[in-house]
């Protein structure tokens, strides 16, 4: 069994171990039921004492990863029969190890469930797909050699120059010659990833942050520290209290209706933040896949627009306002750090396809742009207070949930040691999906949360899903073992 331990790292042996184990567990490459190695063997391979190992195991133990079976040996829990009955015929990467160690597609193939809270996704009918249809069809008339040529690795020039305008509403003043055009948010922060993370490297978060950040940052074998937040966003106290450990190479941070939990980092806080950032010469990732869907009132201004040393890279998806499916995303860097992020792009994939780009260009080269998120706005509120008023009528008084001001999440808190994986598999009898919030913490995990996306059903949905995910956790928290679950109750 081959674990990389950095023995100069901050992170113990005993936490390096036990995240090793936790995350391939999470990623179903540990299979429900597969045995890890004994204490005093993997002591011997890995070159650390037993009693590290035991310490690691015990951690593992606390957080219902494993158990171990007094004379049998040490076994992995059967969090996730599905995936790993999947994983038990492709147990020839036990011998060639992949290296997206925590990564899997368990939160994201849920999409199909009837009732689906699971993916914070926009309704296609909310969208301007039709006419994104029409531009196409338009396009490939008048231009069809745009399919027969390669664009720009940067991204198409007239998009750029129509995103700058967009930007300037956002009061981020920057030129074309500042965008990088991604495949969706997603490839942008996998992008700052491989250009400078790599093992050792610290990377810090917000305390729960968005899955897949977390699990790019550890594919790039970078140490990924939570700094927990309150609702005013990351805690400076705890992120300057961290500081006497660990050196951050980077800061990811969702300040505006963070995922999963709506949050709002406050204005003074992202000044803190890009102060702090500039004193330690650490760079910034401000992803911001939503802020124009606020509901009540605009959010402060973004931390982008405060950077005058360019150490903010801020990051903006076009998935949540216009189309998922045109994968267009965006990141605005500038002088070197762009120059190393276009030459990560051109690793990648050479550039995004140019259909795709010039598809959306007329949306945003004119004032539906404002309509669409006029529209969003609205419909999102209603579908927000809709939810808030279902939890309301029918959760159970030990459950509370946020009120988020925006973008397409609730954060809803079950009594401690309830786990809602339990719930969801439940749940899915049911055809209804959420994400369980486990999947959005790096390390220390808490179980007792799920996200609500509200913004996918329609309303008669919305109400029916709400009152059948309160029903049933109503039956979960009276099952004789609702309450410090060892094993799945339903
Ligand atoms: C915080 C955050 N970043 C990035 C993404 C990726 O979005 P996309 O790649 O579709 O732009 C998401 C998707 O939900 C997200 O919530």
């Amino acid at each position: 069994m081959k674990i990389e331990l950095n023995r100069s790292s901050p992170v113990s042996l005993v936490e390096q171990i036990y995240q090793h184990f936790a995350d391939r567990i999470l990623s179903g490459y540990f299979p429900g039921g597969s045995r890890l190695p004994s204490v005093r063997k993997l002591a011997k391979t890995v070159g650390v004492s037993p009693v590290t190992v035991v310490q690691a195991y015990v951690l593992l133990e606390k957080e219902n990863f494993i158990e171990r079976i007094q004379g049998k040996g040490t076994f992995v829990k059967d969090f996730y029969s599905e995936k790993g009955e999947r994983n038990k015929e492709e147990n020839i990467l036990q011998q060639i190890p992949d290296y997206v160690h925590r990564t899997q597609d368990m939160y994201y193939d849920q999409q199909l469930a009837n009732i689906q809270f699971s993916s914070p996704i926009v309704h296609p009918d909310l969208l301007p797909t039709e006419f994104l249809v029409n531009s196409m069809q338009q396009l490939i008339q008048k231009e069809p050699e745009i399919l027969a040529q390669y664009g720009e690795i940067q991204g198409d020039f007239e998009l750029r120059k129509a995103l700058t305008n967009y930007l300037k509403r956002e009061k981020i003043d920057v030129s074309p010659e500042d965008i990088l055009v991604t495949n969706g948010s997603q490839q942008g922060i996998d992008l700052v990833a491989r250009c400078f993370l790599g093992p050792g490297d610290v990377v810090f978060t917000e305390q729960p942050t968005y899955p897949a950040a977390i699990d790019i940052f550890r594919s790039r074998g970078a140490t990924v520290i939570p700094v927990p937040m309150d609702h005013e966003g990351m805690r400076m106290d705890r992120l300057t209290s961290l500081l006497d450990t660990y050196t951050p190479k980077l800061i990811y941070t969702i300040p505006t209706f963070q995922n999963p939990t709506g949050f709002i980092m406050s204005q003074k806080r992202r000044r803190e933040l890009i102060e702090l950032a500039n004193e330690i010469n650490c760079l910034i990732l401000e992803d911001d896949p939503w802020s124009e869907i606020y509901f009540d009132q605009s959010p402060p201004v973004h931390i982008k627009s405060l950077d005058q040393h360019g150490n903010v890279i801020y990051l903006k998806g076009l998935s949540k306002i216009l189309s998922p499916g045109c994968r267009i995303g965006f990141l605005v860097a500038s002088g070197v750090i762009l120059n190393r992020l276009i030459a990560a792009k051109t690793n990648a994939d050479m550039g995004n396809p140019l259909i795709n780009q010039k598809i959306i260009l007329p949306i945003l080269q004119t004032n539906i742009i404002s309509h669409l998120l006029k529209k969003l706005r609205d419909t999102l509120k209603q579908k927000r207070d809709l939810s808030l008023q279902s939890l309301s009528d029918f959760a159970p008084a030990s459950v509370t949930w946020t009120r988020p001001q925006g973008g397409f999440n609730i954060w809803v808190t079950l009594p401690q040691g309830t786990n809602t994986i339990d719930l969801l598999h439940h749940l899915k009898k049911k055809n209804i999906s959420f994400l369980p919030g486990s999947a959005c913490y790096p390390s220390h995990i808490e179980w007792n949360h799920l996200r609500l996306s509200f913004s996918y059903v329609s309303d008669q949905e919305l109400k029916k899903g709400i009152k059948e995910l309160c029903l049933s956790i109503h039956e979960y928290l009276e099952a004789p073992q609702g309450k410090n679950r060892q094993a799945p109750l339903f």
